[in-house]
Parts: C-alpha cells; structure tokens; sequence
C-alpha cells in the first residue's frame, strides 16, 4: 500500500498470486502522464514503458536510437500519473549489453530517477551476467523473448521466431534459465501459440504474450496500436479497440473549420 494513497499498488508478487490464481494478465505500454492516467484508471495491472516509444513517440523506424534519458523522462511522466498499476520499464538499446556493470548503472538510473518499479531486458543466456548483476541490488527484472525488437539487424525482419525446433528449444531453456536467475515474469513475442503455452507451462513465473496466443498468463500491446492512434502497423495478432487516428483527425478537422468560419468562439466561449 502507498503512504500517499488507499489504493493497493499492484506488485511483482500481486502478479505472480494471478498466475498462481489463473487469473490474467493484462499490461500496455504507455510513454506519458496523459495516457498514464487513463491506462491507471481502466485497471491495466502492468504499464510498460516500451522501448517502443522510440517507434510511437519519437518516430524512428527501430527502437535502437531511444536513450535511457530519454527512457527515464519517459517512465518518470508514466510514474507521475500511475497510482495502482506495476510499472515496468525497459532497459534501451545499449545500456544493458555491453557488461553487467552498466547494467546495473542503468537500471538504478531508472529506479532512481523515473521512480519505476522494475526493468526489462531483452534476451536469454547471452545476457545472464547483467541479469543476475541488476537481480542482486533488490531491483525487478522481466526478461523478453522471442522477436526481441533491440536485435531487429540480426533477425532481419519482424516475422515470428522459433518456427523451428532448435530455436524453440533454446528459447525454452532460456526461459527456464530466467526463471531460476530470478526474473519475475517473461515477455514472449511473435512466437507460435503452442510454444508460447509451453514455456507458460514450463515456468511458475507469469509469462506475458504479444502475438503468441492465449495460452499464456496474460497479455501485451502497444497502447497506440491497440486505439488505433497509429494506422501503419496492422499485425494479425494485433486487435484495434478503437480507430482514434480517424476519430482525433476528424475532430482537428471540424476545429479547423470552425476557426475559419468564424464558428469558433462563440459569444459563450470568450470574455
Ligand atoms: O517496447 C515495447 O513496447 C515492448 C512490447 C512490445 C512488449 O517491448
């Protein structure tokens, strides 16, 4: 419980009580305070403050060139606007690889300065050293697998991983190997649904899916993606609750013509 409000934080522990529960997961992403809020207050369990942000607010075509300041301002507006849900935030594209040194500084630049409540990284044994580096200062870690979008140049496109049999099996085993490091959830993206299940099977730690099926402990979207704000991106797994582009363009649209016709302000709406 937070001493500045009666709402019950959501923490690594509440959602490893769901999976043990069998209740799901739900997580979106979310970059800042505005859409923090709203996120907070439908129930979202998780927010992540994706890398992704590197794609949905700055425009770039990978989430390589998003830096950790910028990754910090980022979480530090989401922390700000959030008073139930578990905050996550990714570690971005360089600040965790290279040894588990920076890793670490990384991470508690994050903790320190954003105020959010664990990290992300993604990948499996090659990053074993950072992980158990960060796990061992009391800071949370959820691991990522699968399409691991930080490594877009090795895979060269965006298709579904572990098709077939080796890399599926290695992806179970890191899995595996996330679990006993200590990591408190996994995210599984663009994987088959079957392996997908597996792995949730494999690990008593919740495992989260973006376009890997229902068999897993709960679900992950791009909050952009999901409100239709970004019109570009139309994976199969990705379903559109909403087709805000149009909605919000439609609205900017009518204000433009009520300005030019003098519609807008009307005698109530000025002093
Ligand atoms: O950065 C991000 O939004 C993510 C999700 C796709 C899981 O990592």
């Amino acid at each position: 419980m937070s001493v500045h409000s009666d709402v019950k934080r959501v923490t690594v522990h509440t959602v490893q009580a769901m999976k043990n529960n069998k209740e799901k997961i739900s997580m979106l992403t979310a970059y800042d305070y505005s859409l923090a809020t709203i996120v907070d207050a439908a129930g979202v369990d998780i927010i992540l403050v994706g890398d992704s942000a590197s794609n949905v607010m700055a425009g770039h075509e990978t989430t390589l060139p998003i830096t950790l300041d910028q990754m910090i301002y980022h979480a530090s507006s989401v922390v700000r606007a959030a008073k139930r849900s578990l905050i996550v935030v990714d570690l971005p594209f360089g600040s965790y690889q290279g040894n588990s040194r920076s890793a670490l500084e990384s991470s508690i630049r994050i903790m320190k300065e954003s105020g959010g409540h664990a990290v992300k990284m993604e990948g499996g044994s090659e990053i074993k050293e950072s992980i158990i580096r960060v796990l061992s200062a009391g800071i949370p870690v959820m691991g990522h697998l699968g399409l691991t979008p930080q490594s877009i140049y090795k895979f060269g496109t965006y298709t579904v991983r572990a098709k077939e049999e080796e890399e599926a099996d290695k992806l179970v085993q890191d899995a595996r190997l996330l679990e006993e490091l200590g990591c408190f959830a996994i995210v599984v993206e663009k994987i088959p649904a079957k392996l997908a299940a597996k792995v949730a099977k494999a690990v008593k730690i919740p495992v989260i899916g973006i376009g890997a099926g229902s068999g897993v402990d709960g679900q992950v979207l791009v909050l952009h993606d999901m409100l239709g704000i970004n019109k570009e991106f139309s994976p199969r797994f990705l379903r559109r609750y909403l087709n805000l582009f149009d909605e919000m363009k439609g609205a900017i649209e009518h204000y433009i013509e009520d300005v030019r016709s003098l519609d807008f302000p009307n005698e109530k709406e000025q002093y």
